[in-house]
Formats: structure tokens, C-alpha cells, sequence
């Protein structure tokens, strides 16, 4: 499946991930700036924080209750499409989605 990140400056980065891999990791494989992924995917740290563009956040599922908690230590503007990118997975569904990086 295809993801796009947007990066602050504006700048997209499109790249093919394979299903079953969370989107922190994917960010991780194609060098995309302003995530971090500092905990390896264990909702411990917030440095996944990405805004899900559009219609796609609804794809993605429910945020659970220690997702959203950790959220409030996010960097960057928190919004209602604020996700941690490793709790998403890729997914056929998914193809396609955006992910912009929050500044
Ligand atoms: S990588 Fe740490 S919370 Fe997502």
C-alpha cells in the first residue's frame, strides 16, 4: 500500500509499505523527518505524532484511552487527527492515506 507524508515545509514524500507494518516504522524506513519513534512502537513516547489528512483518520480506527493520553505529551499541535503513527498499521484499507507531520 502507498503512504504520504507531509512534511512541515510542505514537501510530500510518497513510499510503498508493507501491510502489517505500523507507520511509525514505516516513517522510520524512509528517512521522514520529525518522526522519531523514540520508545520502537511501545506508546511510550509520543515522537510519532502525525495529523491523519482528511477522511482517512476515520479509517484508521478508534485511539485508545493511553494513546490519547500520551498525545497530550506530543509535540507539536494536537488536534482531532492526532494519531501515534505506531499504532496505525498498514493495510489495504489504508492505501493511500496521508499523514501530514505536525510543525
Ligand atoms: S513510537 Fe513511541 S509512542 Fe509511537
Amino acid at each position: 500500500m502507498k503512504v504520504t507524508w507531509v512534511l512541515p515545509g510542505g514537501e510530500e514524500v510518497m513510499a510503498d509499505v508493507q501491510t502489517g507494518v505500523n507507520l511509525m516504522e514505516a516513517a522510520q524506513a524512509n528517512n521522514i523527518a520529525g518522526i522519531q519513534g523514540e520508545c520502537g512502537g511501545s506508546l511510550s513516547c509520543a515522537t510519532c505524532h502525525v495529523h491523519v489528512d482528511g477522511d482517512w483518520l476515520s479509517k484508521t480506527g478508534e485511539k485508545g484511552d493511553f494513546e490519547e493520553a500520551m498525545l497530550d505529551m506530543a509535540d507539536g499541535e494536537v488536534t482531532d487527527a492526532s494519531r501515534l503513527s505506531c499504532q496505525i498499521e498498514a493495510s489495504d484499507e489504508l492505501d493511500g492515506i496521508r499523514l501530514v507531520v505536525p510543525v
